[in-house]
């Protein structure tokens, strides 16, 4: 497994996106800004990421020395730098001179300059302007003593329709199917007779014109991942050739759809994440929040197996959703460390200073425009700074879990993709969600693997709502059962291949015998109307889905109250080899994955992250290097209190503590145990 880079000795990074090229004319600010970095234990800043015009104001006109003046001043100051490339917006006079730079969008008009995110991936003018500005910020500052990372661009994410991504598509897809044959096969495009007759007339899927094949559109979101990680590779080579071997990393984004993101595994020598949940919500708990918010986290660091980075997060409020709400006493804390709690070894925000002008001026940043030192904001981030200084010693440590979900981003946009039983939504995020919270709540440790990832050394497997089977996930998970492993599949699972043509035969395919049990039909449910079972002696509602099936060897555990298929199996169990596979046929509510999965847990001896019944609302976490910490976070705005069962001492403080353990409302507590 690769190593964490060790970024020059420094341990939990505290810090933030700075962008001092809005600032240049105010040097009284700049000074500013180093003591309050200070203030706050501040120790690296994210610079670079918008800062194209001002290093290159005209073409081949370079102007570094601003620059190389704040790093200077910044590592004279004990603060480091994580350095961008600055691909993720151009200057205007780039658009205007090559207009090829500009995104075509899916209306299939070429974008004008503007916003960010606009640039085409495949264009070789756009590839060689980022190739020459990245080259000359290697050779200059690769080898600052402040420099730790590198930044790779911004958020990488969109498609391009230009004629230059077209060709690059109609290359990559004739290089995966080599055949026409082949290719109308994998697309099943004798349908509407929209057979492929020349590689020619491949052309990417847009609403106004294909989007009924489902294998072009699962290429499509490949070839995507493929050309920006393609991009990407050109961003790390221009580094290289600069000379600078730091690492590199880039910000990637919550549940993002767009781009399989475990297909950045190896070329990122460490990931790193911009985390914005929506906290305080009207009418939904901060608690659900969390549960998502923590299960992005466990995905990230699922990417590497290795500690990440929190890169971007706000210290109060963000300006661009529906509703903006500031972080209530202890949630900016809660929140940070809660990052830290899941493997990350920084707490980063997006931003430091807000801007005085333009679109995010009313973002949540560490200074206000009041320019101020005493605010509430900046006071919550200074008291992270504190508790981060006590927790370098974590650095590197990793949770080890037990437990396994599978979340795979084919499977993803097959899902979403597909025509069937309900077409208002088939929520896989939110299936996976649902059975994640099951463990959360207990405090059980999850990692996250796609159909490509390694199964060894998981007792317990889920794979929710697993439609597309792929890269023979079939023979690794009947060979994980066998061996011992415990498996639990949920509806619509294993009925197509990896261009989504169906499986002929039983189904879940090559996994009948495994499950013991084999699908019939699916049922739709409007979002209101449900059916019920019992089991464990309680009634739990059933929702969205509902597959009849029919068992062969399983167990009926559970079957469905109502509906013409009353008394059939719903929930059944099956022993295959040396292990067990459940089958939930349906969607039941959130309750039931809680008492289903602490069974499950208690059955296979999965250890919880903390020795103790956990409270409503909160969860912990474990990380484990040269010395165990379990971290524990509660997400209630009232106190709660949690009997241990050993005596524990507290990581930061070296308080002891026996029987019952208080948490504040939002508190976290590290615990040495
Ligand atoms: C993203 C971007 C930042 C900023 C923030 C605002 O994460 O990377 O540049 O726009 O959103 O929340
Ligand atoms: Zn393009």
């Amino acid at each position: 497994m690769a190593q964490k880079p060790d970024f020059k000795g420094l341990k939990m990074i505290h810090g933030a996106d700075y962008c001092p090229e809005q600032w240049l004319d105010m040097p009284e600010v700049l000074e500013k800004d180093i003591e309050y970095m200070k203030e706050t234990g501040v120790n690296c800043v994210s610079l670079g990421m918008f800062a194209w015009v001002t290093l290159e104001p005209q073409e081949g006109v370079y102007q570094f020395e601003w620059l190389k003046d704040i790093m200077d001043k910044l590592y004279e100051n004990g603060i480091y730098t994580c350095l961008a490339t600055p691909s993720a917006a151009r200057p205007a006079w780039l658009a205007k001179k090559y207009p090829e730079v500009l995104r075509v969008s899916s209306d299939m008009t070429r974008n004008m300059m503007g916003g960010r995110h606009n640039h085409c991936y495949t264009s070789p003018v756009y590839r060689q302007k980022i190739k020459e500005i990245s080259v000359k910020l290697s050779q200059q500052f690769g080898s600052h003593p402040g420099v730790i990372l590198w930044h790779l661009s911004n958020e990488y994410g969109g498609d391009c329709f230009c004629p230059l991504c077209q060709e690059e598509f109609r290359k990559w897809v004739k290089n995966k199917y080599k055949t026409l044959d082949a290719l109308n096969t994998a697309w099943w495009s004798r349908f509407w007779s929209h057979t492929i007759t020349d590689w020619g007339l491949i052309e990417a899927p847009v609403p106004k014109g294909e989007m009924c094949i489902h294998g072009l559109n699962l290429d499509w979101r490949r070839f995507v991942t493929d050309r920006t990680l393609d991009f990407m590779r050109h961003e790390i080579a221009s580094i290289r050739e600069g000379g600078s071997k730091l690492p590199v990393t880039t910000n990637l984004m919550t549940f993002f759809y767009d781009l399989n993101y475990f297909k950045f595994k190896d070329d990122l020598d460490i990931a790193s994440w911009d985390s914005y949940p929506r906290w305080h919500k009207f009418n939904v708990s901060d608690v659900e929040t969390a549960v998502y918010n923590s299960c992005f986290h466990d995905i990230i660091r699922s990417i590497k197996q290795m500690p990440f980075l929190l890169m971007e997060s706000t210290p109060s409020t963000t300006n661009w959703m529906s509703i903006s709400k500031v972080k209530k006493p202890g949630m900016h804390e809660l929140s940070s460390l809660s990052a830290v709690a899941h493997g990350s070894d920084s707490v980063q925000y997006f931003q430091w200073r807000k801007s005085r002008g333009s679109v995010e001026k009313f973002h949540g940043a560490v200074v206000s425009h009041d320019g101020r030192n005493d605010t509430r904001v900046f006071k919550d981030v200074e008291r992270v700074g504190e508790r981060l200084k006590h927790l370098g010693g974590l650095c590197g440590s990793m949770p080890k879990p037990q437990v396994a979900i599978i979340y795979d981003w084919e499977n993803r946009w097959a899902v979403q993709d597909t025509k069937g039983p309900r077409n208002i939504g088939m929520g896989y995020d939110d299936t996976i969600v649902s059975h994640y919270w099951g463990f959360w709540a207990m405090g059980v440790p999850v990692d996250f693997i796609d159909m490509e990832c390694d199964l060894s050394g998981y007792d317990l497997i889920v794979a929710p709502m697993l439609y597309m089977y792929r890269n023979g996930i079939e023979l690794k998970l009947r060979d994980f059962v066998e061996r011992g492993g415990t498996l639990v599949g949920s509806c619509f699972q294993g009925l197509v291949d990896e261009t989504d043509l169906c499986y002929l035969g039983d189904t879940p395919y090559g996994m009948t015998d495994v499950y013991g049990i084999r699908y019939e039909e699916i049922d739709g449910l409007y979002d209101g109307e449900t059916n019920a079972m019992e089991y464990g002696g309680k009634t739990y509602t059933l929702k969205n889905l509902c597959e009849r099936i029919h068992p062969s060897t399983a167990k009926t555990l559970a079957v469905y109250q109502k509906d013409f298929y009353a008394g059939e199996p719903v929930l059944t169990e099956n022993s295959f080899g040396k292990g067990k596979a459940y089958y939930i046929a349906s969607q039941p509510v959130q309750e039931f994955m809680h008492d289903f999965y602490r069974e499950l847990v208690m059955a296979n001896g999965i250890k919880p992250a903390l020795d103790a019944v956990l409270p409503q609302g909160v969860t912990a976490t474990r990380r484990i290097g040269d010395i165990e910490v379990a971290i524990i976070q509660n997400y209630n705005p009232s106190p709660v209190s949690i009997s241990l069962r050993k005596s524990a001492k507290d990581y930061e403080t070296g308080e002891a503590y026996e029987g019952e353990l208080r948490l504040e409302p939002y508190g976290v507590k590290f615990l040495v145990v």
